[in-house]
């Protein structure tokens, strides 16, 4: 073995690492994707190593230089990655000691690459949280926009598909609203747990040097340090978690988008989506299909597949770090990618829906929406509400023989069903009664669902 080829492990081997471990266990591939917040957690270590006097204050400006530079090289591309040096932490730190000499050499006393990724990964992914609640926000507030022009525009509401009750257009989309909100404050929880420094766990045990670990902590920004070396370096519950919370905000945006899908068939028409968004056929010419939609739909099963990837990847590690955990960045990584793509794309495309309210309300008018509303009218005049669902049951199927909606039966024929029918009726059977009619919070009333949206700003805007 030359000097050259020496790893920074090798003191204790008598032949070379084989080319194909050297191809299987490299993640520099893949991990260099931590660089700057490796080079980050390196600096605030540095600085406690000097201030600890574990290090003089010559050898930490040596390594501040040195990791500036890198840094440059890293951002501008000129960073020659070595496949042989493994992983982003030991080409960083062979540049390092290239570049300040034995200073490099010292940085990573008191220091394992156990606790340097587990804390990379963790300032990654505080950073993509960040990142990914104000994409929420974004999709949440052309959300909101859309709604807002759309709390008159009535739809059916289904259960099982079935037309079941009136409900606005607007009611409709603040429900994903709602669970937009609870995603974000799931990552908000999740960030919480993200945010905790390994550093100092050194390899599992912790280390003999005197260093101050909230010092670090303090540094970086997290707001504490794991309290447990062996768990510090070992597990990766924070990036399950946030990939559960991921895989969630997926599967309502796979919810939405089946709607989307569904409403822009012809067979529903209730919207169209900008022509930017979707793609032709090449065989048949009047084809526009929703791509987007479907991608992310599909996409949903990808950072499913993820979350079930990082659970399988922990669960029979004994304490403490193992090499599997090298396998924790690519579906985290591909996770983060997948949802920040995701996110982007569906705020600007809630943008480019065109509304057809005639074609909601006609198919509101058609499958007896207001049904429910003539039996709460019945209940209101004193009958049983079981024997009021009977009286409806009947007069649906009499409207049903006729081909016509409850609202176009004549009061004689309505009164055949129950005495208590007075002419009032009409009120409740137009959709628009049924819509005023459920006037409570959380309601589908054009005036709660104001009230809804009103709210919803107020959140967005804090
Ligand atoms: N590349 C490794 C990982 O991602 C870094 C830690 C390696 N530690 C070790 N003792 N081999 O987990």
């Amino acid at each position: 073995m030359t000097m050259q080829d020496k790893q920074a492990w090798s003191g204790r081997f008598n032949e070379p690492v084989a080319e194909l471990v050297k191809r299987y266990t490299a993640s520099v591939e893949f991990d260099q994707r931590l660089a700057l917040f490796d080079i980050q957690g390196s600096l605030a270590h540095a600085q406690m190593l000097a201030a600890c006097n574990i290090i003089t204050t010559q050898d930490m400006n040596d390594i501040r230089r040195g990791l500036a530079q890198i840094e440059n090289e890293i951002i501008s591309g000129d960073f020659g990655w070595l496949l042989e040096l493994e992983d982003v932490h030991l080409n960083i730190e062979k540049r390092l000691t290239a570049l300040v000499g034995d200073a490099g050499k010292r940085l990573h006393t008191g220091r394992s690459r156990n606790d340097q990724v587990a804390t990379d990964v963790r300032l990654y992914l505080r950073h993509a949280i960040d990142e990914l609640r104000e994409l929420i926000k974004a999709l949440q507030t052309a959300l909101v926009n859309l709604a807002a022009h759309h709390t008159h525009t009535i739809m059916p509401g289904f259960t099982h598909l079935q037309v079941a009750q009136p409900v606005s257009f607007a009611h409709h989309l603040m429900a994903y609203f709602e669970m937009l909100k609870r995603d974000a404050e799931r990552l908000a929880d999740a960030r919480r747990r993200v945010n905790r420094l390994p550093l100092g766990a050194a390899a599992l045990a912790g280390t003999s040097y005197p260093i101050k670990r909230e010092y670090v902590a303090d540094l970086l920004g997290f707001d504490g340090v794991c309290e447990n070396s062996l768990d510090a370096v070992s597990d990766r519950d924070f990036a399950i978690e946030f990939t559960a919370a991921a895989a969630l905000i997926m599967t309502h945006l796979s919810r939405l988008s089946e709607e989307l899908i569904l409403w822009m068939s012809p067979c529903f028409g209730f919207i169209d989506i900008a022509d930017r968004f979707c793609t032709g056929s090449s065989i048949m010419p009047q084809k526009k299909n929703p791509d987007v939609p479907e991608l992310v739909r599909g996409k949903t099963g990808r950072v499913n597949g993820n979350l079930v990837a990082l659970l399988t990847l922990m669960k029979g590690q004994p304490l403490a770090y193992n090499k599997d955990n090298q396998e924790d960045k690519e579906p985290l990584f591909d996770t983060v990618d997948t949802l920040t793509q995701t996110l982007r794309i569906y705020a600007e495309m809630m943008g480019g829906i065109t509304v057809k309210p005639e074609a909601m309300r006609s198919a509101a008018l058609q499958g007896y929406a207001t049904a429910t509303d003539l039996a709460d009218y019945l209940v209101k005049k004193g009958l049983p509400f079981r024997d009021a669902h009977e009286a409806v049951a009947l007069a649906v199927r009499f409207a049903e023989q006729r081909g016509c909606d409850l609202s176009e039966l004549k009061l004689d024929e309505l009164k055949q069903f129950s005495t208590h029918i007075a002419d009032d009726v009409y009120t409740v059977l137009t959709l628009e009664g049924s819509l005023a009619a459920r006037n409570h919070i959380g309601g589908t009333a054009p005036q709660q669902v104001e009230a809804a949206i009103a709210r919803a700003r107020k959140y967005l805007a804090e």
